[in-house]
């Protein structure tokens, strides 16, 4: 069997200052190809964990393996340099560069990583192009490409969010809580685009929710209470 895309083991992380560990959590795999609808209430330690996986925290104790390396053995620069070349990140405030056009919003992961950008080449003749065909995917017309990212509703920030995500197909996607300023017609059909283009880009997609309703779809559901043994700090 192919090892997991990423596994965790008897981790634990404590913010500091704070008395009790955020995160316990004796085990948790994601596997390749895999999506999975992980929530918990807020303040649970959702945020926390996708943060461990990016690489962005370090646990203080325990085993974390993305792709097969362990991150917490790496540099701070290692890290950032393993994230940007494998994991797709859709942050809960996406985190858009205000004054850049969609096109370079979406094109970011491509100027800070060769391995992005050359996947991203594989099916298209240029990067314009490569961020175009998922712009498109995600029903953002043409004439929005050149637009500041500070000048898009909610709606069409979260899906260049989600096209800079994809661009050169990193093996991992982790989207925090991506749809909670949307109405419910909308939150459903961006699950279904982002859904749908991971499973084209052959990507495990990790999806953060408090909301139940959007677990629906999902085959594989997982609660915070079910693998954190602390149960989140105060
Ligand atoms: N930078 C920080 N410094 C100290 N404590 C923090 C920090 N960020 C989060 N926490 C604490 O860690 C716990 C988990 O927070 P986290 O943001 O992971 O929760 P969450 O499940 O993502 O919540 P939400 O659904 O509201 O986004 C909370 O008790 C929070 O107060
Ligand atoms: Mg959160």
């Amino acid at each position: 069997m192919a090892p997991p895309l990423l596994s965790l083991a008897d981790l634990a992380f404590t913010w500091p200052g704070q008395p009790v560990p955020c995160l316990d959590i004796p085990a948790f795999a994601v596997g390749a190809d895999e999506q999975v609808f992980l929530h918990g209430e807020s303040g649970s330690g959702k945020s926390t964990l996708l943060n461990l996986l990016a690489g962005v925290l370090v646990p203080q104790r325990g085993r974390l393996e993305a792709l097969g390396q362990p991150l917490p053995g790496l540099s701070a620069a290692a890290r950032d340099r393993f994230r940007v070349d494998h994991v797709g990140l859709i942050f809960q405030q996406f985190n858009l560069i205000p004054y850049l056009s969609v096109l370079d919003n979406v094109l970011l992961p491509c100027r800070f990583s060769s391995r992005r950008r050359q996947r991203a080449l594989e099916n298209a003749h240029d990067l314009r192009a490569a961020a175009g065909q998922l712009l498109a995917h995600l029903d953002l017309g043409e004439d929005l490409w050149k637009r500041p990212a500070a000048q898009l509703s909610v709606g069409q920030q979260q899906r260049v969010a989600a096209a800079r995500a994809l661009i050169g197909r990193p093996e991992i996607v982790i989207a925090d809580e991506p749809t909670s300023a949307l109405d419910a017609s909308r939150q459903d059909a961006f699950l279904d685009l982002l859904r749908r283009e991971c499973t084209a880009a052959r990507a495990a997609l990790l999806f953060v929710s408090h909301d139940q309703r959007l677990a629906e779809g999902f085959a594989r559901r997982v609660a915070m209470q079910d693998i954190n043994r602390s149960g989140g700090a105060a």
